[in-house]
């Protein structure tokens, strides 16, 4: 079921009242990077998905978005729907979101793929104004040429160009000026290292063998400050884990939900 909450277009899989896990997804996507996970999970879970606002089918209103705004739309998301104590599962700028949530609220659990606690550092900041510059000059599209460079494996780029150009397609649509004031609220992000060791929630930990945004190491030291961590790092996978190795994935998600 798809609806509108507060400008916010959520889709609900599964039945109300079995425990909750609410999928954020990265950038520059939108809530159907989780659909085959969702339809995994679907029966034993009430999942929530949902576009962040500016990015698919959520509206752009202004377009003035903080992370301190995108995870106040996930605690709104949460409250209208009645969720009682979700698991949260987040991706990248989604993970962004959950670790912000984390230190704001209190969760059943956390599912982090491929992202990270520290906030932009110069380089980084320098590298996300040059991304709203090419597309002010080139458009969207050249600028996802390059972000999925970076996003998916050598192997999966050459094995899978439908899948891509598909991902492509859909993100075409989106209006760029919610792909700009993404890479704004990244910037304005804080760094919520610190709330790592007050954590004592389960808290799975997904990287990629071959993420070269996120690489590997990153998501090892998290995982070693967290009380209750597991940890799982994807053969064959870049930064797209989700995409690049479902199996793996909805393998390590199944198996760590069993024992909480
Ligand atoms: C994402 O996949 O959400 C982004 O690559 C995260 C980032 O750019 O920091």
């Amino acid at each position: 079921m798809q609806k509108m909450i507060d400008g916010i277009s959520v889709k609900t899989s599964g039945k109300v009242g079995k425990q909750a896990i609410v999928f954020i997804h990265g950038f520059p996507f939108d809530h159907t990077l989780w659909d085959d996970v969702v339809s995994e999970f679907k029966d034993e879970y009430y999942c929530v998905s949902y576009d962040i606002r500016g990015l698919g089918k959520s509206e752009i209103g202004d377009a003035q978005f903080t992370m301190e705004s995108y995870t106040q739309d996930l605690e709104n998301i949460v409250f209208e729907l009645k969720l009682d104590n979700p698991i949260l599962c987040g991706f990248s700028m989604g993970g962004y979101v959950a670790l912000r949530a984390n230190e704001r609220e209190s969760y059943k659990a956390l599912i982090l793929a491929n992202t990270a606690t520290n906030s932009d550092n110069d380089k980084a900041k320098l590298k996300r104004a040059a991304g709203i510059a090419k597309i002010d000059a080139k458009g969207v599209e050249s600028f996802i040429d390059d972000f999925f460079l970076a996003a998916f494996s050598e192997g999966f780029i050459k094995k899978s160009p439908q899948k891509i150009e598909e991902i492509k397609e859909n993100i075409m649509s989106f209006n760029p000026t919610g792909i700009k004031a993404a890479l704004l609220a990244m910037i304005s992000r804080t760094d919520t290292t610190q709330s790592l060791e007050k954590t004592d929630i389960p808290v799975l930990l997904i990287t990629s063998e071959n993420d070269k945004i996120i690489p590997k190491e990153t998501m090892k030291q998290m995982a070693l400050k967290i009380k209750n961590s597991t940890f799982i790092s994807l053969s064959k996978s870049g930064h797209m884990s989700m995409i690049e190795n479902l199996d793996e994935f909805k393998s390590a998600m199944g198996k760590f939900l069993k024992t909480i």
